[in-house]
């Protein structure tokens, strides 16, 4: 497309020296077959890419950028850190700081080791429970994604979800086998795998509400069951905040259910949109890990001081505190703007939102479980995406993606994304 010429020539430059052009599979577009915009900038709500085109945005980086692009306390802190120096490998004062308030925000949690990415930081979790338990099997749920370690790539969402993945070559067999899998919301399910296999069961891992199939809540009950079922079986109940954490609640799901977690697993907006991860728990639990425990674990650039300023300032700036009432406020005009689209058109949509985290499923039925997202119309949302980015609303482009609401986003942001959706599915439905 013309409009974005720059782009395309920057793709196909980037596909000769980069695998798919793209440092992670699930930026390539491949699901709604455009070409991927390449970004010069960002500020407040919006992306400016190379071409010029300025574009509103519900990516937010995948999750991190809670604030905005550029907030203008975090870049004077990374400013700051600049000019003192951008890594030590020593300890630095700032990861105390962040570490005691993120104590503070989770009741759960005495103890937090900070690692470069949500992958690193399940990778760690996992690790833990079985050294900590002494057992090797674990259980994750269908569409759930935790990264890319070897233990958790089986029936994951985000990108292998988006590309028909289902597992990875590369991972070994009895890797695979270790992880035992479940549907999402299915009591009985893991109640199954409990009976048959409750002793060598080291921790079960989930996204306490999904963003990585898209939007799903837990049905009520469901994660008090989790909590029970673990704590009978002695095996660890282990909650993927990657996503959820900061964003749903301060205190993340875990606080927005009431539910207490063993270990939790934190990322994306921990960093202020720096490359951070953490594994956080009870003290008994963490006291587990090297150079305390036996459980090895160390990372060159964890706890790198340019990433704590960065993750601090954000954290700081969310312990305001109408923070997250006015996410809601924000994402409850817009789901209310988009329902009345889907009910005015009659359009065979489903919405679901928890928090600022939301995602258009396009299926007539409730989305409950990975199932029920497999069975939406693909086509329909990839041509959903382009019509919206056509008027410059730019969304995760895969029905397997949560959007993310900003607080950068104004009341008349969200007036333009009703509209556009409007207009977007009076045209489809014309094609349907
Ligand atoms: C819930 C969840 N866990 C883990 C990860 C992996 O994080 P990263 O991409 O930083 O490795 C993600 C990434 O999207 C995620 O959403």
């Amino acid at each position: 497309m013309s409009k974005r010429k720059k782009s395309t020539t920057a793709f196909k430059k980037a596909n000769k020296f980069i695998p798919g052009g793209v440092n992670s599979p699930a930026r390539a577009f491949s699901a709604v077959e455009m070409d991927p915009i390449f970004i010069e900038k960002g500020e407040g709500a919006y992306l400016y890419d190379i071409d010029g085109n300025q574009y509103l945005e519900y990516v937010n980086s995948w999750g991190p950028m809670i604030l905005g692009y550029n907030p203008p306390q975090v870049i004077e802190e990374l400013e700051k850190q600049l000019q003192l120096g951008t890594s030590f490998g020593a300890p630095t004062e700032v990861e105390t700081e962040i570490a005691e308030l993120i104590t503070e925000f989770y009741p759960a949690v005495d103890k937090v080791r900070m690692v470069n990415s949500g992958t690193e930081a399940t990778m760690s979790a996992i690790r833990l429970a079985r050294g900590y338990t002494g057992r090797d099997k674990i259980v994750k749920l269908e569409g759930c994604y935790h990264g890319h370690g070897d233990s958790l790539l089986v029936d994951a969402g985000s990108g292998l979800a988006t590309l028909g993945i289902k597992g990875s070559p590369g991972v070994t067999e009895n890797t695979a086998r270790e992880t035992i899998v479940a549907p999402y919301n299915d009591q009985k399910a893991v109640a199954e795998i409990f009976n048959k296999y409750g002793s060598e069961i080291a921790g079960i891992i989930l996204e306490p509400v999904t963003g990585n199939m898209g939007v799903i809540a837990p049905q009520r009950g469901y994660l008090e069951f989790l909590r029970e079922i673990t704590y009978k079986n002695g095996s660890l109940l282990i909650f993927d905040e990657v996503m959820t954490g900061f964003r749903l609640s301060r205190g993340g799901a875990q606080e927005l259910y009431a539910i207490e977690p063993d270990l939790s697993t934190f990322g994306k907006i921990i960093g202020g949109g720096m490359p951070v991860g953490a594994y956080a728990g009870k003290k008994e639990i963490m006291d587990y890990v090297a150079p305390l425990g036996p459980v090895y674990q160390a990372g060159t650039l964890s706890g790198n001081p340019m990433a704590m300023q960065a993750g601090l300032t954000t954290l700081k700036a969310l312990k305001k505190e109408d923070v997250y009432l006015e996410l809601e406020k924000k994402g409850q005009k817009l789901e209310a703007g988009i329902k009345k689209n889907i009910e005015e058109l009659n359009f065979p949509a489903y919405f679901n939102r928890v928090g600022s985290m939301f995602t258009l499923f396009f299926t007539d039925k409730e989305v409950q479980n990975y199932q029920d997202v497999k069975e939406c119309d693909l086509d329909l949302f990839a041509a959903y995406f382009k019509e919206m980015i056509n008027q410059g609303i730019y969304l995760p482009p895969s029905q397997f993606e949560a959007n993310f609401i900003s607080l950068a986003l104004t009341d008349s942001d969200l007036d333009k994304t009703i509209t556009a959706n409007y207009k977007a599915l009076n045209k489809l439905k014309a094609e349907l």
